[in-house]
């Protein structure tokens, strides 16, 4: 949804040679101290990072019940106060050599259940909000899956939160990392190829996450700190939200012409829109102010007023009376439904997994922390430009019937990269991508990077197509140029 750190002494594992780089890691060895907590959780201490460890129950029984597939959820802790909610899966298929695959949602301040539960977790709830069915389409079919709230506030994460903006959100999660990789219930999945896959507000997240730790593992290749290389082997991101400005002008083309669905609002309240985008002082203007900003704290305000009038101005009268992440519904917001989050609530289900806080979906609190900043308003594609340059995996797709991250502004996106291959990929036509004959994508590819236009589906794509977008995964995975099967 879119709101507006054991291994042996001296054992060198050989990070997955991705991008052409391989960074030697050498652990120090603990063994792992366990204690039983008051609330049954057992929890290890980071003999490496302060006031960092993970609390944790095993195979809780909840939501995967594939026998022997092993599932790990409770807290990180992050910092003093600082309780990060994980939930992990063990592949339901050859877990010893599968991928390792961190998946968050967005918001800001969004929780990653809602992909838990809606779009490619091991279940879904049924209607009872009270039972599961296992979904066959879950992307733990094929890769280790964690789930994790961030920042602090979000979902079942709770205590301090000092992050207000994309930038301050990185070294927690980062950290987050370090405390499960240190540990030995996760250090096997430190030398795992690492896919980074996100949604929505995750088109600010990925970028600078994946910058992050890419700059994290150039202090530790150089010697300055000693830490655990984070080596993300490829980042896809659906309907992500890269560039304020280019997707607010995407607002006003998809409501005079939705591909697929036609046009989604009358003539005079286009002409209204296009007036608030391109009139003096208009969304265009205030977003530009806002780029040529920078990062100054002044910048805060003109970020955050350049927000606030656009959505209201643009985003808000394009969408009408849609449900902006699906347009086929109107704003009832039917598909997918919230039965997850009653289930959450139950205090069984609660003690089992090892949730200590009342579950809240989209909590205002972490939201409104990146408001202030403006940090809604400012663009990551500079980031993701460089990253795809740098040739890495990375995927861009959006499921076309979502209005709030729609594809005509993701597109627009990545054609404005500026990268080695901007050229070719304005060349390369969308092609269809079919299952048994059926078209489910239209694509492009250009080397590494792959964009895809998914057919029928919302925001949170895999809950419209599961199927589609788990043979899409599977080819991310196993680094192959989107095509038919
Ligand atoms: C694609 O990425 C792989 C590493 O995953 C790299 O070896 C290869 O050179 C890249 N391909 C191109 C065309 O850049
Ligand atoms: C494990 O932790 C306990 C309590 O913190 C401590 O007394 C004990 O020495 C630790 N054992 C090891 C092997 O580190
Ligand atoms: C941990 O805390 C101690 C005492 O405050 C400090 O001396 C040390 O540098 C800290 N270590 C790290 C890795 O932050
Ligand atoms: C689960 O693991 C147990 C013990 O290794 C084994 O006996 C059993 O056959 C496994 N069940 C399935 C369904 O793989
Ligand atoms: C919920 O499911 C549990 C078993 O999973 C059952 O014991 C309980 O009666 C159910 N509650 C309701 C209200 O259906
Ligand atoms: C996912 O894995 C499960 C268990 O291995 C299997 O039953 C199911 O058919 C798989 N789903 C797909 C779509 O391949
Ligand atoms: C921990 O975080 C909670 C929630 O923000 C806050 O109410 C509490 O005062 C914090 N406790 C400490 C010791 O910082
Ligand atoms: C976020 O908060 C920190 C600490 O309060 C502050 O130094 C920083 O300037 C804030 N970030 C922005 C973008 O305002
Ligand atoms: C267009 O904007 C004008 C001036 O703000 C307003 O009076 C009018 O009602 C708007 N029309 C529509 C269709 O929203
Ligand atoms: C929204 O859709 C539902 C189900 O199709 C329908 O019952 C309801 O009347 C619709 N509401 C509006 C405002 O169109
Ligand atoms: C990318 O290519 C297009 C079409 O050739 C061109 O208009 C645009 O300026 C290029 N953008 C960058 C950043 O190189
Ligand atoms: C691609 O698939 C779409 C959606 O089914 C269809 O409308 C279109 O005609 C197809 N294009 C080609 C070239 O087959």
């Amino acid at each position: 949804m879119f709101m507006r750190t054991l291994v042996r002494a001296g054992v060198t594992l050989l990070l997955a040679a991705s991008r052409g780089v391989s960074i030697s890691l050498v652990v120090s060895v603990v063994e792992d101290n366990h204690t039983t907590t008051e609330t049954g959780h057992l929890e290890i201490h980071s003999k490496v990072h302060n006031a960092t460890g993970i609390r944790y129950v095993k195979n809780s029984g909840i939501c995967e019940t594939t026998p022997n597939v092993t599932q790990i959820s409770g807290y990180i802790n992050v910092g003093t106060n600082m309780s990060m909610w994980f939930w992990f899966f063990e592949s339901r298929n050859s877990p010893e050599t599968a991928p390792f695959t961190l998946w968050l949602n967005g918001g800001p301040g969004c929780s990653s259940m809602i992909g838990l539960f809606q779009e490619n977790g091991p279940c879904l709830v049924n209607a009872d909000r009270n039972s599961t069915t296992l979904n066959p389409y879950s992307w733990n079919n094929l890769s280790n899956m964690i789930y994790i709230d961030q920042p602090i506030g979000t979902g079942f994460s709770y205590g301090t939160d000092t992050v207000n903006s994309t930038e301050a959100a990185a070294p927690f999660v980062w950290t987050a990392f370090q405390v499960l990789f240190e540990s030995q219930l996760f250090s096997k999945y430190a030398s795992r190829e690492f896919i980074f896959a996100t949604e929505s507000y995750g088109g600010h997240y990925g970028p600078s996450f994946v910058t992050y730790f890419d700059e994290q593992n150039a202090l530790i290749a150089s010697g300055e700190i000693d830490a655990v290389p984070i080596v993300v082997s490829a980042l896809m991101i659906n309907n992500g939200w890269y560039d304020p400005l280019i997707q607010d002008i995407a607002y006003l083309n998809f409501a005079t012409y939705a591909p697929g669905y036609g046009q989604l609002q009358p003539d005079d309240v286009l002409k209204n829109i296009s007036d608030s985008l391109y009139g003096p002082d208009g969304c265009v203007a205030q977003e530009n102010a806002c780029y040529a900003a920078g990062t100054s704290t002044h910048s805060n305000k003109i970020c955050r007023d350049a927000d606030n009038y656009c959505d209201v101005n643009v985003f808000t009268p394009a969408a009408g009376d849609y449900d902006s992440y699906d347009i086929r519904q109107n704003s009832s917001g039917l598909f997918p439904p919230e039965y997850y989050v009653h289930y959450l609530h139950k205090e069984d289900v609660m003690k089992k997994i090892g949730a200590q806080v009342k579950y809240e979906e989209c909590p205002d609190a972490p939201y409104e922390k990146f408001v202030k900043t403006g940090d809604v308003a400012r663009t990551w594609l500079p980031q993701l430009s460089a990253l795809v340059n740098s040739r890495m995996k990375i995927f861009i797709w959006a499921g076309d019937a979502d209005m709030v991250c729609n594809w005509l502004g993701g597109h627009a996106s990545v054609l404005a990269m500026d990268w080695y291959g901007n050229e070719t990929l304005h060349n390369t036509p969308l092609t269809n991508m079919t299952i048994d004959g059926k078209p489910v994508a239209a694509v492009q590819n250009v080397d590494n990077f792959s964009f895809a236009r998914v057919y029928g589906a919302g925001h949170e794509v895999p809950a419209f197509q599961p199927q589609a977008a788990l043979e899409i995964f599977s080819q991310v995975v196993r680094k192959e140029q989107l095509h038919s099967v």
